[in-house]
């Protein structure tokens, strides 16, 4: 039995000596070029002059390619966008924002590349650059008509003859993805075509934009991905841009080419997560249930489409977080501002629109001075078992797909007492009563995720199982591993099916010739897609062997037994390897594609109804933090968090992704700090002035435990997706860093807090609730 084990990371050992080959460190083709982006150095307007003669006479330089070579050669401008094609790769007329790649210089060596792009003499025309949400809706510049509204039963009745109401704003920051390894990709140039090797999420749409680039079908672009050293949904689209660019250098010069950005213009290139401004107004009881609500979602989504319109989307999917709402609106805004295009990240506009209705329920219980954990209870969905067949009673999200699978009640539950919850807020109140300038917070904030893609036609995968003569397994399979432990759990489940051990099988890179027309692997969907595509191969050429040995014992084929790597039959056992060469040698088929498609999903999003995930991850997490209310300084002291993964492929690597997505989350929303100036200039570009979590910010106590039991639905051994969801359990360091704000005032006025809760920010805060003490 393989699925289930707690294996460790199948590259962990590779990781940690340095011996893992990402991109970057595969030995490069004799004659091999390097690329660097000019980038512009303002954040709109039009370019009036380009002067690149010092770029050309730059020591290395070869080349030098402009948005005008691009039109000469290929008639148009190669466009890099993953949805409508408004991202073209250069540009000698427009500027969208700072740091836009116009020209491509290709050199010999990658710094020779980089100094000579900087001696370009671009002359602009400066026009004022739409940046803030303000200027976006001054300018109503946005990327759809009006807002996109989605509403059920009646908000604005519900919200006025409530017997409370209150409002409130709430500015959320946006994140930058801080992968360890940065974008990159790397261009042969074959004689069947083109070969890249990239980091990326999505090597079929870098197979797409590439082909599209070169005027070749796709069958002449191979894209392959060993690993990447961190995608965070980074690498969904923004790679293109790279892969495109130096396919182009390799066709033209018919030399290997190679990008790789500098951590500074990773950083200012590339999109991050959408920062937003939620708008919410609600009618509730003296329980603090819930009666009507209305949110605003104001995301700015940047310069360019990319995958904002479903990242808004899905922050809408997840305005109702645990809670059943029957009078709700959501309006939701996508505005274009000349900034880097906004991006995935993990959870995908999820976390923005989940903290909204958890700020919702912290403003509700301090204006109700109430336990906020009893008005969380108070609006939670039943657990299924209460709604189970006859219950006489169907409880649905906002956009009216049932919720079938919710265990919230149980798992907060048994959160509430693993955690001491009700003890620590007795103790935290008492410890601030007698500490007059340090001050604590306690909060438990819920997670329920939907998971599937939204974009109903993305929810299939493939994969291609090879059992060679020697009884050696390699697998290949449409997803790609950026740590999170994709291959390890889809060893699992093949591994199990022929009863050998995971390591057995062996993985190979992601490749598009091997396994065609996959979907990013996002929206957490790897091992539940990948897993089942890959375990329909194995069975089919199980169900091979198993007839092959059974026809030669004359029993059923079911009495053919895989285990310990033996085949045994008829009270026979011989190792896997031995049956392997006799069915090779009786012209057995020893070769299976598998492929899957996710059920039971239905989708409209213009009218934001139907069914648009196969189930959801829930989870749960308590966190304790402590603010210097002098200086605003704050530490999380302990967290605790229970989270679902239904039976799990692999216990281990979901508390890895647990511990990481909770860390990941509590940065977002603590010390990540994006800062853009008045020119729209990027000044946090670096770790010297962007703060991402360090080990030292890891909670002291970290307890983190598996809910651990099985999926309702049929997934891959009934297991749930984990690589998103615990992101979403970081939201309990922020409302706890409200929550002690809130102490230090007295409670009594709200803080109004805004993300990231930075030291500057809890100051604020602070000041805010002191007032007139
Ligand atoms: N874990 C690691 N270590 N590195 C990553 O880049 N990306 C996250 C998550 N966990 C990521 C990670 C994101 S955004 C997604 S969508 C999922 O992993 C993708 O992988 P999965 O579908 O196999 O869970
Ligand atoms: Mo993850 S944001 O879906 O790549």
């Amino acid at each position: 039995m393989s699925r289930g084990q707690p294996l460790p990371h199948d590259s962990a050992p590779l990781h940690v000596t340095g011996a893992a080959r990402f991109a970057d460190d595969i030995p490069l083709p004799a004659g091999c070029l390097h690329l660097a982006f000019g980038l512009s150095e303002i954040a709109c307007g039009q370019i009036e002059e380009m002067d690149l003669s010092a770029v050309h006479a730059a020591p290395g330089v070869v080349r030098v390619i402009t948005a005008q070579d691009l039109r000469a050669r290929f008639g148009a401008i190669p466009d890099c966008a993953p949805a409508v094609p408004d991202e073209p790769l250069l540009s000698d007329t427009g500027v969208e924002y700072h740091g836009r790649p116009l020209f491509i210089v290709v050199a010999e060596s990658h710094l020779a590349a980089r100094k000579a792009a900087r001696r370009a003499k671009i002359r602009y025309r400066e026009t004022k650059p739409v940046l803030s949400i303000d200027e976006a809706l001054e300018a109503n510049s946005r990327f759809e008509q009006g807002p996109v509204i989605w509403a059920r039963g009646d908000a604005e009745g519900a919200i006025s003859q409530a017997p409370h109401q209150l409002e409130g704003r709430f500015e959320v920051g946006g994140q930058e993805h801080f992968y360890l390894e940065g974008q990159i990709a790397l261009a042969l140039p074959l004689e069947d075509g083109m070969h890249i090797t990239a980091s990326t999420q999505h090597p079929t749409e870098i197979q797409h934009k590439v082909a599209h680039a070169l005027h070749l079908p796709m069958s002449a672009v191979r894209v392959e991905t060993r690993r990447m050293g961190g995608g965070f949904g980074g690498k969904e689209s923004q790679g293109n841009w790279l892969a495109v660019a130096s396919a182009l250098a390799a066709q033209i010069t018919g030399r290997a080419c190679k990008m790789r950005y500098d951590r500074d213009d990773d950083m200012v290139i590339t999109g991050k997560r959408h920062d937003l401004r939620i708008l919410y107004r609600v009618g509730y009881d003296d329980q603090g249930r819930i009666l009507g609500l209305d949110f605003t979602h104001l995301m700015r989504c940047g310069w360019s489409q990319d995958l904002s319109l479903a990242v808004a989307d899905r922050a809408m999917l997840h305005a109702d977080n645990c809670y059943l709402l029957e009078n709700i609106r959501i309006e939701s805004h996508r505005l274009k501002t000349n900034t880097a295009s906004a991006t995935a990240f993990r959870g995908f506009g999820g976390p923005q629109g989940m903290i909204g209705i958890e700020q919702v329920m912290d403003h509700v219980a301090f204006a109700l001075g109430r336990e906020p954990l009893a008005v969380r209870r108070a609006n939670f969905y039943k657990d299924f078992t209460d709604i189970s067949p006859g219950a006489g009673r169907i409880q649905t999200t906002p956009y009216a797909m049932e919720v079938e699978d919710f265990i919230g009640n149980a798992l907060v539950a048994r959160l509430e007492a693993s955690s001491a919850y009700q003890a620590r807020r007795a103790a935290v109140r008492a410890w601030n009563a007698s500490s007059p300038f340090l001050k604590r917070g306690l909060a438990l904030t819920p997670v329920k995720f939907g998971i599937s893609f939204t974009l109903t036609w993305l929810n299939q995968a493939g994969a291609l199982l090879h059992l060679y003569q020697d009884g050696s397994l390699a697998l290949n399979h449409g997803g790609t591993e950026m740590g999170q432990g994709l291959n390890q759990k889809v060893a699992q489940v093949v591994a199990e099916i022929f009863g050998v051990q995971a390591g057995e099988v062996k993985i190979t890179a992601t490749d598009t010739a091997k396994v065609p027309n996959t979907s990013a692997t996002a929206a957490s969907s790897g091992s539940d897609l990948n897993g089942a595509a890959a375990r329909e191969a194995a069975l089919t050429i199980r169900q091979r062997l198993a007839g092959f040995m059974a026809d030669k014992h004359g029993v059923a084929p079911e009495a053919v037994r895989f285990e310990d790597g033996m085949v045994r039959v008829a009270g026979e056992s011989h190792p896997l390897s031995r049956v392997a060469t006799w069915a090779w040698q009786a012209r057995i088929s020893l070769s299976s594609t598998g492929y899957y498609a996710t059920p039971k999903i239905t989708w409209d999003r213009v009218q934001g109804q139907g069914r648009p995930f196969l189930y959801f991850a829930y989870g749960a997490a308590v966190t304790e933090v402590v603010i210097d209310t002098l200086t605003g300084e704050n530490r999380i002291l302990r967290a605790d968090i229970l989270h679902d993964t239904g039976s799990p492929l692999n216990p281990a690597l979901d508390i890895g992704q647990i511990e990481g997505g909770y860390v990941q989350g509590a940065g977002w929303l603590t010390s990540e700090e994006l800062v853009w100036d008045e020119k729209g200039r990027l000044r946090t570009h670096a770790p010297s002035t962007y703060k991402i979590p360090a080990c030292a910010d890891r909670p002291r106590v970290f307890n983190v435990a598996l809910w651990d039991a099985p999926a309702r639905e049929a997934t891959i051994g009934r297991s749930k997706a984990v690589g998103e969801p615990p992101l979403m359990l970081g939201i309990s360091a922020f409302a706890a860093l409200q929550d002690a704000v809130a102490e230090a005032g007295g409670r009594r006025i709200w803080p109004a807090l805004t993300a990231p809760a930075t030291p500057e920010a809890v100051l604020a805060a602070l000041t805010r609730v002191q007032r007139d003490v």
